[in-house]
């Protein structure tokens, strides 16, 4: 738990409301175990991109679509691409993405990250929720596609509040990544980066424009 739970029972009552395919996607990932976004961390991102109406909004890491969908419906005039390498999961996000009525704004991309951003067009937001572990190299690539004064967030940047933990920090290799990867961050002078302790956590960084 990242927010002491009396705080997190507060919330919990502003949660948005949801309708029947949002909801049977949460039940999907609760019982099959798909990491799916936090509905906190989706509100945030849900209200950042209203206020800046992006054009072009790339995702990394689709799994069945559920974030894809909140997407989209965020920015009904957006173009939405979302990269997912397994299989099962893109033939769902499709499947879902369809029954979102959802597809003329939604291109789903099959495969790897790094095969297939590359010979993507920039976009004004990035939503990083791919391969923790990869989250360094992932930040790099997603800079050369990132249109300045745009939005790279991030999601899962306090793995269940472990990050806190110095102990499950040194001997988990993946939270020791996610550790370095947050220290380089903070004081990355390419963005302007708040770290908002919310969801899993969630990284805001805003990619400045002439530095
Ligand atoms: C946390 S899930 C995405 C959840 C989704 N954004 C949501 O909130 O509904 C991460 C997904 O990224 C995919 N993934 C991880 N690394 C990837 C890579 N290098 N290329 C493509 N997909 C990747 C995984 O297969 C997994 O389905």
């Amino acid at each position: 738990l990242i927010i002491v739970p009396d705080v997190e029972n507060y919330l919990s009552k502003f949660l948005p409301e949801r309708d029947s395919l949002l909801l049977r996607l949460e039940e999907e990932a609760k019982k099959e175990g798909i990491p799916i976004i936090h509905l906190d961390s989706m509100q945030l991102i849900n209200v950042i991109l209203q206020w800046i109406k992006p054009k072009r909004i790339i995702e990394l890491g689709t799994a069945i679509g559920y974030s894809t969908i909140w997407l989209a419906r965020a920015n009904p005039n957006a173009v939405i691409e979302t990269i997912e390498r397994k299989k099962v999961y893109v033939e769902r996000a499709f499947f879902n993405i369809k029954e979102a009525n959802l597809e003329k704004n939604i291109i789903v991309h099959f495969g790897d990250i790094f095969n297939i951003l590359p010979n993507l067009e920039p976009a004004d937001v990035i939503f990083l929720d791919a391969a923790k572990g990869q989250y360094q190299e992932l930040l790099e690539l997603s800079f050369t596609k990132l249109n300045e004064g745009g939005a790279l967030l991030i999601d899962n940047i306090l793995f269940r509040g472990f990050l806190a933990n110095k102990e499950e920090v040194e001997t988990k290799p993946m939270l020791n990544k996610i550790a370095k990867f947050n220290e380089k961050l903070a004081i990355d002078y390419r963005f302007l980066t708040s770290f908002v302790p919310i969801g899993d956590g969630l990284a805001i960084c805003y990619k400045k424009g002439r530095f």
